[in-house]
């Protein structure tokens, strides 16, 4: 039985790795299969947190950094830090409110927050009582009017961009959670949208090519997406520079690299490996962001170092959120903020311009 959230924070909980353990501890059973699983042997997820420590970081002594500062602008809008908090489904699993704390977190913290079409509140109850910046995050609804219709929905309730996630049409099996038996409680399901309906597959036929991606978008679906909306439309899920490169072609504001936390395709790179790749393909046309396995400050340093312009938590929230709600991940995210100064200004980096490649150095076999 999981423990009721704490109402203050514990002195000894200090870095990300803490409020995992301690989370651990207020998750259900199941529900920690699913926030933590990924899909298939997780290959993934263990290559998205390792990928962090082949660089090291080279610190540069004795530099001023007085006045320095870590904000970052995004789509015109000021952030106090570069630490966005990535859509994640079903928060209520976790806290009794669920995005209602997430969102308040961000605010506090003068952050931003993605919301899941998957969350457990309705995306104008979330919008309405937020005083934060917030995104919409998007997925197809099978269609083109279904997707518009959400996509209206998300500009009327005064969402200020819209990630739109294009890895995951079809999921790999997330074989811990089942393993778990784990399943969604029926009071937080389809909560913003209907069930897509999928089309009967004949006999014979295949349930992936002829079942669901016959309702997934493709490329000029979602060109005409980008045209409908005058939001800015972030592409989330992108590993390979040519199609980093043709979202961009057709409209994309800003490119996510991420591999869904692992869990929809086992087996893909770290989005670390990908992030120069594509930062290189994209040469500064639209923001570059990244997540997957970001646990520490000098991992969020690595990411502006090798091309982004900010990065993306999902798992690291969703821990401060069951342990300690709102109050929880606004510790967490000030512990990321500190990190990162600390790691800035030991460095010689006065703001997040000042991060280049250089302060890095590619761990190999030879130099460990
Ligand atoms: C996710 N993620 C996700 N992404 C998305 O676009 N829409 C969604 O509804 C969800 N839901 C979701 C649920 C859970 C439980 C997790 C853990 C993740 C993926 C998420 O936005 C992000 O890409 C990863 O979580 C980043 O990796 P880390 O930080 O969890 O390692």
């Amino acid at each position: 039985m999981a423990s009721a959230p704490l109402q203050a924070i514990p002195a000894d909980i200090v870095s990300v790795a803490d409020y995992e353990r301690r989370a651990v501890d207020h998750i259900d059973h199941a529900a920690l299969a699913y926030l933590q699983g990924g899909a298939a042997d997780e290959y993934t997820i263990k290559a998205n947190l390792n990928a962090w420590s082949s660089y090291d970081i080279q610190p540069r002594v004795l530099a001023d950094v007085r006045g320095g500062h870590t904000r970052c602008t995004l789509f015109g809008e000021t952030l106090a830090h570069p630490i966005i908090l990535a859509p994640v489904a079903s928060q209520r699993l976790f806290h009794p409110d669920g995005e209602y704390a997430t969102t308040l977190a961000a605010a506090v913290m003068q952050g931003a927050a993605v919301i899941s079409t998957q969350a457990s509140h309705s995306l104008e109850n979330i919008a309405n009582q937020s005083q934060g910046l917030l995104w919409f995050q998007l997925y197809w609804q099978g269609g083109r009017d279904a997707t518009l219709a959400l996509v209206q929905r998300a500009e009327a309730a005064g969402y200020r961009a819209l990630v739109l996630t294009v890895d995951a049409p079809v999921s790999g099996a997330r074989n811990r959670e089942q393993r778990a038996g784990f399943a969604l409680p029926a009071e937080m399901a389809n909560i913003n949208v209907p069930p897509i309906s999928l089309p009967s597959v004949p006999e014979g036929k295949s349930a992936i090519f002829d079942g669901v991606m016959t309702v997934a978008p493709t490329w000029e679906d979602v060109a005409w997406l980008v045209k409908q909306t005058s939001l800015p439309v972030l592409f989330k899920g992108i590993l390979h520079p040519d199609d980093a490169k043709r979202a961009v072609a057709i409209g994309a504001a800003g490119i996510i690299v991420s591999n869904h936390g692992g869990r929809v395709l086992d087996g893909v790179s770290a989005t670390l490996t990908a992030l120069p790749v594509i930062a290189a393909a994209i040469n500064g046309a639209v923001p570059v962001l990244v997540d997957g396995g970001i646990r520490r400050g000098t991992d969020i340093m690595k990411a502006r170092a090798l091309g982004a312009t900010a990065v993306m938590i999902g798992r690291p929230y969703i821990y401060a959120l069951a342990t300690a709600g709102a109050l929880g991940v606004a510790h967490l995210v000030r512990l990321l903020r500190e990190e990162l100064e600390i790691a800035m200004a030991l460095s010689g980096c006065k703001t997040l311009d000042d991060i280049h490649g250089d302060i890095l150095r590619r761990v190999t076999l030879e130099s460990t």
